[in-house]
C-alpha cells in the first residue's frame, strides 16, 4: 500500500452502521444475562454507551431508527432499564437487517390517527405493502419545529396511499450531502431557506467515508447561494431525485441556472399541503411504467384473437392435452401478455408514438442520454445498429480487437475498414487488459501522417471489459477529440448498465462524460484555457485539448440491461448523446434500426426494460452500492481465510493494471493489515481501474484449470453458474440480484472444494504429487503468450503500410470455396518457414478468451500459430481441427487489388 492510500475497517457506512447495531445488541444482551451486581462491574454498559454515542452520530442521517430513538435508548440505559433496552435494540436490528420497516412502515401515522402516540414499532400492520421512502428537508429547524413539520405531514398522509414517506431533517449543507451519500431511502429533497454550510460535528468513525463530501468546500459562499449550489450538486450526483427549493427570492431574480436544477420552486408562504402533493406527484411520475402498465391492462381485457399468435390468451397452451404443463410452469399472465397487437394502449417499437415512445423517453432521462432506444435482441444487435447507422463503406473505425464479436460482424456488414488496436496483455492469466490511450493516440497520429485522419469516423471501445477493466472515459475522449474533434465514440457498455447509478462509476460512463464535456467546451473559461494551451505549445507539439470551435460531442453507448440490471434476457438499450443526431443521423439510424429489429419484438422484454428503469430510478443507487459491498466481502473473505488462500487468490488491481496506468497507487482494494482502501481517488484519476464487482479468482494453484473448475466443480457439484474462465482463473460477478445468502453459499462451496483438496493431496504418493505439481506449474507458469494483431495482407489493406483493412472484402471472397483451402495446424509453421504467407479467410475465436485471434484478411503470424498449438480450450469458433486452418489460396491473393484511399475527403455534411 502506498502512503497516500487511505484505508478503513469497514467498506462503507452501511457496514459500519449494521456492525454498530449488532455490537450494541450483543453488549446489552450480555448485560441482561449478567447478574445485577456483576453488570455494574463489567465494561458492557460503558461499551454500550459508547456505541450509542457513535450510533447517535450515524443515525442523525436516517429517519429510522433515527437519533431520537437512539437518545431514548441512551436514557433508558442510564436508568438501568436493561431488559427494555435489549428488546428495543433487538427489534431495531431485526427491522434494519430484514428491511421490514420499509415495506411495512408500522411507525407511520396517518391522517385520522394524529392523536396516537408514536411509540416506534408497536402499531398493527395496515393493509397492502407500502412503498416507503424518505424526504430530506434541508432547513435549520429547531427540534420542536421538526416535530411540528413531521406532525403536519402525518396529518396529510392518506391511509390508502401506497407511497408513504417520513422526513429526515438536515440542518446544514454538509449534513445534507452526507445524508444523500449514505441514506438510500431519500427520494426527494426539499431545500428550505438558507442552510448554514458547516455540519456541527462529523463523527470520527464516519469521516473516512465522507472525504469527497468534506472536500467540497463552500464555506466562503453566502447562505443564500448555498441552496442553489446544493441543487446543482444533487443534479450531478443523484439526478433521479426530485429536488424542490423553498425561497423568498422573487421569480424574476432567480437565475435560469437555479431554476433548471429544481423540479419546482415554492415560496415560504405556500402551503405545506402543496409541497406534500408535489412530492407525491414527483414520485408517482417516476413510478410510472407506461409500456409495462399498458401491457398489464391489455392482458386483463377479454379479447377474441383473430390475428397471429395462438399462444396469446393462453388458448393454444391451456386447452392442450400435451403442453399444459408448459403453461403451468410460466403461469397464465405470460400468455395473457402475449400479443401481436400494437393498438389498445400498446405501441409499435418500429414506429413508437405512444407508450413505448414514453417508456424510451423516461429511460433516456434515467440513463442521462439525449435519446434512448430499446432493443430486444441483445447488445449484439445494438452494436450492429449503431455501426450501420453511423459508418459508411470505406470509413475507418478504430476498434479494440478483443471486443465482442458483434462489432467485427457489424464492420463486415457496414463495409467499414477496421483499424485494430491492441489491448495490453495480462500474460500470467491469459487475458487482455484494455487499450492504452498512448496506443490510440499513436494510431491516430500515424493515420494523420498518412493523410487518412479525415476518414476516421469512429472509436469503439469496450467499457468495462468482461474482466472489469474500466477506461478513463473523460481522458480518452478529451485527448482523442484534441486530435480529431468530430470523431464518434461507441462505448460498448454491455457490462456496465448499472454504472450510471452511483457516482464513482457514473463518471466513467459514456453518457455522463458526453454531457460533462459538452458543457465544458461551451464555457468561456474553457475557451480561455484552450487559448493559453495553444500559445504554450512549441513547434510540432500536439495539442492535448480539443479546439472548442471545432469539437463535436457524438457519443453512443450500448448496454445489455439484462446482464447487470433487471430485464429479461436480450433486453438491451442504445443510449445516444450526439449533438448531430437529429440533423445527421436520425434517418440512417432509423434504417439501421429497421434492418436489425424484428417486426415482432418481444413485449415481455420491452416491459421488463420499462420496469427495470423504474427500479434503477428508485433503488439503483442502493442496489449498486450493495452489490459492490458484497463483492468486496467476497474479496476479503477469500483473501483472509487460511484454507481458501492456499488454493485460490482473488486477482488484485495490481494483477490487472500495470503501475504506469495507476498514478493513484491503488493496487489492492483490501489488505489484511489495512482493511479497505478507498477507491474514489483512483476512479477519478487513473487511466484504468478495476470494477470490484468482477471478481477473478485464480484457481490454478488448486491444480484445476478454469474450464474444469467451472463445469465439473461449480456447476455439476454445487449448481453454481459463472460466466467466464481463463486457463487458470474463473470470473464471478456480483450484481443487483446477488444476495448475502448466495455469497455465503459461494464461500461455503469454495471451502468444501478446498477442504477436499486438503484431504486428497496428502494422500497422494510421490509420483502422483509430482504430477499435481507439474499441472500447477503448467497452469500458473507455462502460459502461452497472447498474440498481437499481426496485419492485414496487402490485398486487404485499405492503404499499403497504413493501419486499416477491408475485412468485408476478405469475408465475402471466402464465400467461394474455390478461393480457399485448409492447412493442418501443425504444418503451418513449416509453410511459413518456407516463405508462404498464410491469410485467414474467417474469424477464429477461441473461447476462452473469446476474442478473434484471426479476422478475415489477416496474415497468420508464427505467434498466432504457436498460440493455437498450445491452446487447450475445447471451443474455437471458426476452426475445425479435423480440417485445419482455412486460408486463401495463393493465387487468389495475387489477383485481388488493394483498395485505394478515397481521393476526396468526405465531410459529415456531404
Ligand atoms: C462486451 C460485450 N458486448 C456485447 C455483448 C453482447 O451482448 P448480448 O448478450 O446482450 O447480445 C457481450 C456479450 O457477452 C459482450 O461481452
Amino acid at each position: 500500500m502506498t502512503n497516500d492510500q487511505k484505508s478503513t475497517a469497514h467498506f462503507n457506512v452501511a457496514q459500519l452502521r449494521v456492525d454498530l447495531w449488532n455490537r450494541l445488541r450483543s453488549e446489552v444482551q450480555s448485560i441482561v444475562s449478567d447478574t445485577w451486581e456483576s453488570a455494574k462491574n463489567t465494561n458492557h454498559k460503558k461499551e454500550a454507551l459508547e456505541l450509542l454515542k457513535n450510533l447517535a452520530a450515524v443515525e442523525q442521517y436516517y429517519s429510522f431508527p433515527g437519533s431520537k430513538k437512539v437518545k431514548k435508548l441512551q436514557k433508558s440505559l442510564e436508568r438501568e432499564e436493561y431488559v427494555a433496552v435489549s428488546r428495543s435494540v433487538a427489534e431495531f436490528v431485526r427491522q434494519l437487517v430484514s428491511d421490514s420497516y420499509r415495506s411495512n412502515p408500522q411507525f407511520m401515522k396517518y391522517k385520522e390517527e394524529e392523536n396516537q402516540e408514536d411509540e416506534g414499532t408497536e402499531q398493527a400492520p395496515r393493509g397492502a405493502r407500502k412503498n416507503y421512502f424518505e424526504v430530506l428537508f434541508v432547513d435549520n429547524l429547531s427540534k420542536n419545529e421538526e416535530e411540528a413539520l413531521r406532525r403536519k405531514i402525518g396529518e396529510l398522509r392518506e391511509k390508502d396511499e401506497h407511497l408513504v414517506y417520513d422526513i429526515t431533517v438536515q440542518r446544514s449543507f454538509q449534513d445534507a450531502l452526507i445524508a444523500l451519500l449514505i441514506n438510500f431511502n431519500i427520494q426527494s429533497v426539499v431545500i428550505r431557506y438558507a442552510p448554514p454550510f458547516k455540519s456541527g460535528e462529523i463523527n470520527e468513525l464516519l469521516r473516512p467515508f465522507l472525504e469527497k463530501v468534506i472536500e467540497l468546500d463552500y464555506s466562503e459562499r453566502s447562505e443564500e447561494e448555498l441552496g442553489p449550489i446544493l441543487g446543482k450538486i444533487i443534479k450531478q450526483f443523484r439526478p433521479e431525485l426530485d429536488v424542490y427549493y423553498v425561497t423568498d427570492t422573487a421569480l424574476q431574480n432567480l437565475k435560469d441556472s437555479t431554476l433548471k436544477n429544481f423540479r419546482r420552486i415554492f415560496y415560504r408562504k405556500d402551503d405545506i399541503q402543496e409541497l406534500h402533493l408535489a412530492i407525491l406527484r414527483g414520485i408517482r411520475e417516476r413510478y410510472k411504467t407506461p409500456f409495462y402498465t399498458a401491457l398489464k391492462e391489455y392482458s386483463k381485457k377479454p379479447v377474441g384473437v383473430f390475428h397471429a399468435m395462438p399462444i396469446s390468451r393462453g388458448n393454444s397452451v391451456f386447452k392442450s392435452r400435451w403442453i399444459r404443463d408448459f403453461g403451468e410452469f410460466y403461469g397464465r399472465n405470460i400468455c395473457l401478455a402475449e400479443t401481436s397487437s400494437t393498438s389498445g394502449g400498446l405501441d409499435s417499437l418500429l414506429q413508437p408514438t405512444g407508450t413505448l415512445k414514453e417508456a424510451q423517453e423516461m429511460a433516456s432521462r434515467a440513463y442521462g442520454s439525449r435519446e434512448t432506444f430499446f432493443v430486444t435482441n441483445g447488445t449484439s444487435t445494438s452494436n450492429k445498429i449503431v455501426q450501420q447507422a453511423l459508418v459508411e463503406p470505406g470509413d475507418l473505425v478504430l476498434i479494440d480487437r478483443d471486443c465482442h464479436k458483434s462489432h467485427h460482424y457489424g464492420l463486415v456488414l457496414a463495409g467499414a475498414l477496421p483499424v485494430y488496436l491492441d489491448s495490453y496483455p495480462i500474460e500470467k492469466y491469459s487475458m487482455y487488459g484494455a487499450v492504452p490511450l498512448h496506443e490510440i493516440k499513436k494510431t491516430l497520429l500515424e493515420l494523420k501522417s498518412a493523410g487518412r485522419l479525415d476518414n476516421v469516423k469512429m472509436l469503439l471501445l469496450t467499457n468495462c471489459t468482461f474482466d472489469g477493466l474500466v477506461y478513463n472515459v473523460e481522458k480518452v475522449m478529451e485527448e482523442v477529440l484534441a486530435i480529431k474533434p468530430d470523431v464518434i465514440f461507441l462505448w460498448d457498455e454491455a457490462w456496465f448498465a448499472f454504472a450510471g447509478f452511483t457516482y464513482t462509476y457514473k463518471q466513467r460512463t459514456g453518457m455522463f462524460v458526453a454531457n460533462k464535456l459538452y458543457n465544458k467546451y461551451r464555457s468561456d473559461s474553457y475557451r480561455d484555457r484552450y487559448k493559453n494551451h495553444i500559445e504554450s505549445l512549441s513547434g510540432d507539439e500536439v495539442p492535448s485539448m480539443p479546439d472548442p470551435g471545432k469539437v463535436k460531442i457524438r457519443v453512443y453507448a450500448t448496454q445489455s440491461t439484462h446482464k447487470t440490471l433487471t430485464s429479461f434476457r436480450q433486453g438491451s438499450m442504445i443510449h445516444v448523446w450526439d449533438e448531430d443526431f437529429r440533423r445527421l443521423v436520425s434517418d440512417s439510424f432509423q434504417e439501421a434500426y429497421m434492418t436489425h429489429t424484428s417486426t415482432s419484438p418481444n413485449y415481455q422484454i420491452l416491459a421488463s426494460l420499462d420496469a427495470g428503469r423504474r427500479q434503477v430510478q428508485f433503488e439503483g443507487y442502493e442496489l449498486v452500492e450493495k452489490s459492490v459491498e458484497l463483492a468486496m466481502s467476497v474479496r476479503a473473505k477469500i483473501h483472509d481465510h487460511p484454507v481458501l488462500k492456499k488454493y485460490f487468490r482473488v486477482l488484485t488491481v495490481r494483477d490487472f493494471i500495470p503501475d504506469e496506468f495507476r498514478p493513484s497507487g491503488l493496487d489492492e482494494y483490501y489488505t489484511d493489515q489495512g482493511g479497505w482502501n478507498r477507491m474514489e481517488d483512483a476512479w477519478e484519476h487513473d487511466e484504468f481501474v478495476l470494477d470490484p464487482t468482477k471478481i477473478t479468482l485464480a484457481v490454478g494453484l488448486s491444480g484445476i484449470d478454469g474450464d474444469t473448475f467451472k463445469n465439473k466443480y461449480l456447476m455439476d457439484q454445487y449448481n453454481i453458474q459463472i460466466n467466464k474462465t481463463s486457463r487458470n482463473s474463473i470470473l464471478f460477478m456480483t450484481s443487483i440480484g446477488t444476495t448475502r445468502g448466495s455469497v455465503a453459499y459461494l464461500i461455503n462451496t469454495l471451502l468444501h472444494i478446498a477442504g477436499n483438496l486438503d484431504e486428497e493431496l496428502p494422500a497422494l504418493n510421490k509420483k502422483e504429487k509430482d504430477i499435481v505439481e507439474q499441472r500447477i506449474t503448467s497452469l500458473m507458469e507455462d502460459v502461452p503468450p497472447l498474440p498481437d494483431f499481426s496485419h492485414f495482407h496487402s490485398s486487404f489493406q485499405a492503404v499499403k503500410g497504413v493501419p486499416g483493412g477491408d475485412i468485408r472484402k476478405a469475408y465475402f471472397l471466402a464465400y467461394r470455396q474455390e478461393n480457399c483451402e485448409y492447412i493442418a495446424l501443425d504444418e503451418c509453421l513449416d509453410i511459413l518457414e518456407n516463405g508462404r504467407e498464410l491469410v485467414s479467410t474467417t474469424f477464429v475465436i477461441p473461447y476462452p478468451p473469446g476474442f478473434p485471434v484471426l479476422v478475415p484478411g489477416q496474415v497468420i503470424s508464427r505467434e498466432i500459430i504457436r498460440f493455437l498449438l498450445v491452446l487447450d480450450v475445447k471451443e474455437i469458433h471458426g476452426y475445425r481441427p479435423e480440417l485445419g486452418v482455412k486460408v486463401f489460396k495463393e493465387k487468389v491473393l495475387g489477383t485481388t487489388e488493394t483498395i485505394s484511399a478515397p481521393t476526396e475527403v468526405k465531410t459529415q455534411e456531404d
